[in-house]
């Protein structure tokens, strides 16, 4: 892969660079900066190499039109406090505004321009509309580095056409992010373990079969623990129920067996009355949910303190753990105790572990937990599965 020190002498070159910017906003305010952190290294070293820097991303999913709920704005004002430099904004990404405002860089100098969704030529799934709105956010830029990792498994007009469209390399971010997640698919220290969470156990289908090939043991909570729940014949009264991908389950649980990987699913979760903050609860065994004081109505919000337990205690036997979706809606604090034990046993581990994910992610950041308590905190959610599953990429593709 072409990395930055392939593209030559960049002083006073204009040097387009795709972050994933994509940060959770409320009411305007950004609650997790990580992924503008993450952005950081490589402008600052294009910066140091006096290249004039025009930052494009994404933000949220509009739907190829402004929207200013979705505007990058409060992104470059973070990004100028981290930077400790000015970053300039422009609210077009592509027209004769964006065209003067690049224009004007300085050496060094930084510009952020808006969302790029705010484009239907981003999006496209047309490629000659891909190609002709590349064409115009690399007009007047001499080089193109690609760093938004988060968004390399999309096929989009900044990420595949644009690069194809310059002289194109990965950006550090890229690069760092591809070496961690190289040493999980190349050679795991193990034993190897793998936490999956999140609402769907339909997101993670294509990942789970790969990594039944892969891992020593996979520890299942979040809202998809209930569809394993289901497929093992236990009723799950009003929780999560993905009833079109039980037969699917049933198949990676005899895969599971076959192959001698252990799939550990909770043994006692916590349910809730409702899905509310305030909601009543208890904690009841996974194989007797209706038993509760909600009979049929309780809904699964968290993994129990047992299963928590047990889960941290294989995390703390682990050489490399994979960590991908929280445990329960860790947003509300009465069911946030499973993704915290989970959080805390990763941190203690000596084993190299890996967070990947917006989500999951976010969860250990709202939880209070600190970057460096982990081996690496992946910018990517989709990304980093898709890699996992063994996808080829198509933003990795073309930098090859
Ligand atoms: C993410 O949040 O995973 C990335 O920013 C990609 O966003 P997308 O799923 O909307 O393409």
């Amino acid at each position: 892969m072409r990395t930055l020190d392939t593209l030559g002498e960049l002083r006073s070159k204009t040097v387009v660079i795709r972050c994933d910017l994509n940060v959770p906003l409320k009411d305007g305010e950004i609650t997790d900066d990580g992924r503008i952190r993450a952005s950081l290294a490589t402008i600052r070293e294009l910066r140091e190499a006096g290249a004039r820097l025009v930052l494009i991303s994404h933000l949220g999913r509009p739907a190829g039109v402004p929207e200013e709920r979705y505007s990058l704005r409060p992104v470059a004002v973070r990004m100028a406090e981290l930077l400790g430099a000015p970053v300039g904004f422009c609210a077009e990404t592509v027209g004769a505004e964006a065209e003067s405002a690049r224009a004007a860089l300085g050496d060094g100098e930084v510009l952020l321009l808006e969302n790029l969704r705010f484009n239907p030529g981003e999006t496209s799934k047309d490629e000659a509309e891909r190609r002709a709105f590349a064409a115009r956010l690399a007009r007047g830029a001499d080089a193109f580095v690609s760093d938004g990792f988060g968004v390399v498994h999309r096929r989009q007009a900044s990420v595949t056409e644009l690069a194809e469209a310059l002289p194109s390399a990965a950006g550090r971010l890229v690069e760092a992010e591809l070496g961690v997640l190289r040493r999980l698919t190349d050679h795991p220290d193990r034993p190897y373990t793998v936490v999956l969470g999140g609402s769907k156990v339909s997101d993670k289908l294509g990942v789970i079969s790969h990594l039944l090939e892969r891992v020593d043991t996979l520890l299942i909570g979040g809202g998809m623990l209930f569809t394993f729940l289901a497929a093992q014949g236990r009723a799950v009264g009003a929780s999560l129920l993905e009833a079109d991908q039980l037969d699917t389950v049933r198949g990676y649980l005899e895969t599971a067996a076959r192959r001698g990987v252990r799939i550990v699913l909770p043994s006692d979760v916590v349910v809730a009355e409702a899905f509310a903050a305030d909601a009543a609860h208890e904690v009841v065994a996974a194989d007797a949910i209706e038993s509760s004081s909600f009979g049929a109505s309780g809904i699964g919000l968290d993994i129990g303190p047992v299963s928590a337990a047990a889960f941290a205690a294989v995390i703390a036997e682990s050489e490399t753990v994979f960590w991908n979706g929280p445990m329960g809606v860790f947003e509300m604090p009465a069911f946030a105790a499973g993704t915290r034990t989970v959080a805390e046993a990763l941190a203690e581990t000596d084993g190299f572990t890996v967070v990947g994910g917006g989500d999951s992610a976010a969860a250990v950041r709202a939880l209070g937990f600190d970057d460096a308590q982990f081996g690496h905190i992946s910018t990517g959610g989709g990304a980093s599965l898709e890699f996992l599953e063994g996808k080829t990429l198509p933003g990795l593709e073309v930098l090859a």
